[in-house]
């Protein structure tokens, strides 16, 4: 029996990265799962986009571990697209179980380059997408009255700050608050809420030319080989960054019976970093 044998998942940001890894992983552990994915551009972000072939990879991923998927192109912005995603997996699969808020996105800035645009866009996506997401996912677990477990997905640079990514760093830790005050109010419902915070990923989000460029400013056209010195700089242990199985393993924890008592938390994976 899989640790969530006959749960319901809503995962925002599912398209590729770790919300797929999320989705897939929780498939083979007996979720069904309901996905979200922009699979479009943000001006801000400095990752490329996520395409629909990418969601519709990871539909066949879910459904080759033996979930079923509904899969949707939404906004994690959109309250009222969260609410009728939902609404549409309530539909297929009876019921909400979990809710992992993963969808997110990262900029290349600093306080004085950090405009009032992507400044806004930046909490819209991160921070207040989060919130739509809580919302949306976790109505029809106190109306079903069966519990639930909640993951928000946040960052180190919610636990600290590094310089620079100010509405990131920003948004992240808003997410902690976030996290912290619907643990209280969902506590009833028996809900859990918690927050993991990844270090470093191998993801586009850091494996894209933007991130490459700011830690090679010295090179022509830098990979994320030649950035993983840069990265290992700010972790304990001695490894450039995780893959997402790797913050998957935290968040089934967190999302399955093994963590029953467990609410509020701030989970790192992240290496060490947010203690160096
Ligand atoms: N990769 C890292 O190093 C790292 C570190 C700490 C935290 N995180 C966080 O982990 C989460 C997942 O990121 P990832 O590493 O898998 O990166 P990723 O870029 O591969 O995945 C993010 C996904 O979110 C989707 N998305 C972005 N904006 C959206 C919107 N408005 N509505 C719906 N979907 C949207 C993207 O299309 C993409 O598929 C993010 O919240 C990110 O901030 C990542």
């Amino acid at each position: 029996m899989g640790a969530v044998e006959g749960k319901v998942a809503f995962i925002t940001g599912a398209a590729r990265g770790q919300g797929r890894s999320h989705a897939v992983r929780l498939a083979a552990e007996g979720a069904d799962i309901i996905a979200v994915d922009l699979c479009g551009p943000v001006a801000s972000a400095a990752a490329p986009p996520a395409t629909r072939a990418d969601l519709d990879e990871t539909v066949h991923r879910v459904e080759a571990a033996g979930g079923r998927i509904v899969a949707r192109v939404a906004d994690v912005r959109d309250h009222a697209a969260m609410e009728e995603v939902v609404a549409e997996g309530v539909d297929a699969f009876g019921t909400v179980d979990i809710v992992i808020a993963n969808a997110g996105i990262s900029t290349v800035d600093g306080l004085f380059t950090c405009t009032p645009d992507v400044w806004r866009e930046v909490i819209d996506i991160n921070l207040t997408g989060v919130f739509n997401t809580l919302v949306a996912g976790t109505k029809p677990m106190v109306a079903a009255g069966s519990g639930g477990s909640v993951v928000l997905v946040s960052s180190i640079m919610g636990l600290r700050a590094a310089g620079g990514i100010p509405a990131y760093t920003a948004a992240k830790h808003g997410v902690v608050g976030l996290m912290r005050a619907a643990a209280h109010d969902l506590a009833p419902h028996r809900i859990r809420v918690n927050a993991v915070h990844p270090g470093n990923v191998r993801t586009a989000m850091i494996d894209n030319p933007g991130m490459h460029a700011l830690f090679r400013p010295d090179l022509a056209e830098p990979t994320l080989d030649d950035i993983a010195g840069g990265l290992s700089t700010i972790n304990l242990l001695p490894e450039p960054w995780v893959e997402p199985e790797d913050v998957t393993e935290a968040v089934l924890w967190l999302v399955s019976d093994a963590s029953r008592f467990v609410t509020g938390v701030t989970l790192p994976v992240d290496l060490g970093a947010t203690v160096k």
